[in-house]
Order: C-alpha cells, then sequence, then structure tokens
C-alpha cells in the first residue's frame, strides 16, 4: 500500500488542527535540555499521526521526533514532526508547523508541511512540482547575496558545542540584506521555495525537520544540499542549505570561508 499526496495533506491538516485547538491554552510543557521543549501537543500531535499511519499503511517504517524510529521492512519510511516550531508555539508566537515526508529507497517522494495558524498547506511530489495550497511555487529569481532575504536556525546545544551557527549568522548578517530566524525549519524550506526567502541554512538538523521542506523546495526549483554540497541530507545530523540555483553556491561559498 503507497500513499498519495492527499493522505499526507488530510493527516497534516488533522494534525495541524489538534495543535490549533490547544493553541494559547494552558500546556503541560517537558524539558528535554535546557532550551529544548516538548509540549503535550507534540505528544497528542504525534499520537495521532502514528496511529492513522500504522492503521493505514502497516509495515511501513516511521521516524517520529517524539517516539523515535520504529520497526517495518520494504524501504517505505515516514518522517514526522508533530509540531516544528515547540519553543514558538509553547510562548505563544503563531509561527510553527506539522512536517510529513514519505521515503522510497532513501528518497523523499511526498511531503507536506502544513501552517495551522496561516491554513497554509505546502506540498511537493518528486518529479511532479511544488504546490502551496494547490497553486505551483517557485522559488526567487534573486542572484545577488547583497539583495538576498536568508533564513537560518540554531541548535539545542547552541551554549556547549562551539559549532553553534553563530559565526556564520554574523558574516551572512554582514552580507546579505537580513538573517531571520522564524524557527520552523521546515517552514524555512518551504518559505524558500514559495520565494519568500531567498536561501536557508542549518546545522545538525534531523530528518524529521527537513524531510518534507526539503523535497517542497527542491520541487520549486531550488539546490537542496548539506554543506558539503552533497545532496544526501535524510541522514542523521546533517546540514542543510536551499536556495535558488544561482545563490546556492554563493551561500555555500561563504559557509565554507571560501568568499
Ligand atoms: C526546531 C525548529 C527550529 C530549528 C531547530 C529545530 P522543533 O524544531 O525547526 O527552527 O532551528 O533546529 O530543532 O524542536 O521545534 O521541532
Ligand atoms: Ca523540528
Ligand atoms: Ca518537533
Amino acid at each position: 500500500m503507497k500513499p498519495v499526496l492527499q493522505d499526507l495533506e488530510y493527516l497534516a491538516r488533522q494534525a495541524g488542527n489538534i495543535l490549533r485547538a490547544s493553541y494559547g491554552q494552558q500546556l503541560s510543557i517537558d524539558h528535554k535540555g535546557v532550551i529544548d521543549l516538548v509540549t503535550d501537543a507534540d505528544h497528542r500531535s504525534e499520537a495521532f499521526l502514528l496511529g492513522e499511519i500504522r492503521s493505514r499503511f502497516p509495515g511501513h517504517k516511521i521516524i517520529a521526533e517524539e517516539s523515535g524510529e520504529s520497526a517495518g521492512a520494504g524501504g517505505q519510511v515516514w518522517y514526522i514532526d508533530p509540531l516544528d516550531g515547540t519553543v514558538n508555539y509553547a510562548h505563544r508566537v503563531p509561527i510553527f508547523s506539522v512536517s510529513i515526508a514519505y521515503a522510497e529507497a532513501g528518497k523523499a517522494q511526498l511531503g507536506v508541511v502544513y501552517d495551522p495558524m496561516r491554513d497554509e498547506c505546502f506540498s511537493g511530489q518528486a518529479g511532479h512540482g511544488a504546490w502551496l495550497n494547490g497553486n505551483p511555487l517557485h522559488v526567487a529569481e534573486e542572484n545577488i547575496l547583497d539583495q538576498a532575504l536568508l533564513v537560518t536556525g540554531f541548535p539545542y546545544d547552541i551554549r556547549t558545542n562551539p559549532q553553534n551557527n553563530l559565526e556564520h549568522y554574523a558574516r551572512f548578517a554582514l552580507r546579505s540584506q537580513g538573517v531571520r530566524r522564524l524557527g520552523s525549519a521546515a517552514l524555512d524550506l518551504c518559505y524558500v521555495a514559495a520565494g519568500r526567502f531567498d536561501g536557508y541554512w542549518e546545522l545538525r538538523m534531523n530528518a524529521w525537520d527537513i524531510a518534507a521542506g526539503g523535497l517542497i523546495a527542491e520541487q520549486a526549483g531550488a539546490y537542496v544540499t548539506n554543506l558539503a554540497g552533497s545532496a544526501d541530507y535524510l541522514s542523521p545530523q546533517q546540514s542543510i542549505l536551499a536556495a535558488n540555483p544561482q545563490l546556492h553556491p554563493q551561500i555555500l561559498a561563504v559557509l565554507n570561508h571560501q568568499a
């Protein structure tokens, strides 16, 4: 049994409804680290998604942020982030999403990122394109780094790991039009796909953060690689850079101290 894009859209919208219903309410919050949170809404969204996928697609492997990896054979893998942007959500900042990707043989085939506060459903299918609420998406055409609006994020071990992205951030702040930090990697990638941002990079990401958004950005015309320039950004703890084809090499050169 193979999913179609509408299956992922249905799942992401339903999970998004769960998040929207609890948004701004009293939450139970646990700390996974000093600044890394998980709320009961993360757990409820994930429980819904796992239940649906297990019953409709038995045998598929699921890699989900809060419950880890479940068994499954056949190379059919789901990557689930039930709430991307938990820190925003816990602070009642309305920038967060549900991210769902379906991959076969190590390559994402379908991806959906849903922003329940704006009712924006970003989707992508390998070889077919990317859409926002059904309308085709294309990356921006900006090719001058000085005029490019970029977005990035910072790892939860920012206080203890010297590779914390602060140096890259400082350099791009001086070389681009500006660098934003939205707090949802999945939306960062979709905003590159939609041409709202010209480029996005981040270090040490997990596949559930970037599998769906990476596919959507690619299908909208972005180059998506890790910081070594390889397209393998789905293996664990990968860096990622997504930008239009003109800007991608310019940003990569700055990240690798070659420009
Ligand atoms: C985080 C967000 C954030 C990014 C972090 C992610 P979470 O995911 O995507 O923008 O900077 O690297 O871990 O914890 O909100 O699911
Ligand atoms: Ca995430
Ligand atoms: Ca999450």
